[in-house]
């Protein structure tokens, strides 16, 4: 296991999964597979999330959008990768998903992370941008525009569209790449 790997296993052990499902979905935590956490949308599978969080390779002091924090999960786990010297902003579009969100994070007790409401035809965090690190948990129709401009140089952005994960870099320079893997399905970005 390399560095990165045993960072996310000790993360997902730190912030289990149960803890951020509706009390009916708690017995099916250990199910690999994505559970429903109300208004149509899912706390993703975590073998996904998992892969996502190697991709993105959160490291300790860096600043992070999490776009569709849905339950707070991937928002805690990013919590625990970035540590107190980071920041985790989370923004979900539905308000009584954002509560359930802080009320779900209350117990993880991390200061440095916070879920706020979307603002309605704002994408991510713009007034709140530059990002080391963007996780996007609900897929795209094509690369927005709009998200890789919230990435800071020598950034990262992990981003499902249509159907595989692209992996968005932006270099030193400014100039940005983006590779596509895998094959995965997510709930659509809005
Ligand atoms: C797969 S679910 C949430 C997974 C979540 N990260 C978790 O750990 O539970 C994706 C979420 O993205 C939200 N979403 C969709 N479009 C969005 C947008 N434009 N801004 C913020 N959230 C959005 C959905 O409401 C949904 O809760």
């Amino acid at each position: 296991m390399n560095q990165i790997d045993e960072r996310i296993q000790a993360a997902f052990a730190a912030v289990p999964r149960e803890k951020f499902l509706p009390r009916k979905q708690r017995r099916h935590a250990g199910e690999n597979r994505p559970l429903l956490i109300g208004h149509e949308q899912t706390n993703s599978q975590p073998t996904t999330v998992r892969q996502m969080l190697q991709m993105l390779d959160p490291r300790t002091g860096h600043r992070v959008l999490d776009v569709g924090s849905g339950s707070g999960w991937t928002s805690a786990l990013l919590g625990h990768l970035v540590g107190p010297t980071g920041v985790v902003y989370g923004v979900e579009l539905i308000p009584e998903l954002a509560d359930m969100a802080r009320r779900n994070l209350t117990a993880a007790a991390q200061h440095w992370v916070s879920v706020h409401q979307a603002e309605i035809g704002v994408l991510g965090a713009p007034s709140q941008a530059p990002f080391d690190r963007i996780l996007v948990s609900a897929e795209a129709t094509s690369l927005p525009a709009a998200l890789v401009d919230q990435l800071d140089r020598r950034a990262r952005m992990v981003i499902p569209v249509s159907g595989r994960l692209s992996v968005v870099e932006r270099d030193e320079a400014g100039s940005v790449a983006v590779r596509r893997v895998g094959h995965y399905s997510f709930v659509p970005l809005k």
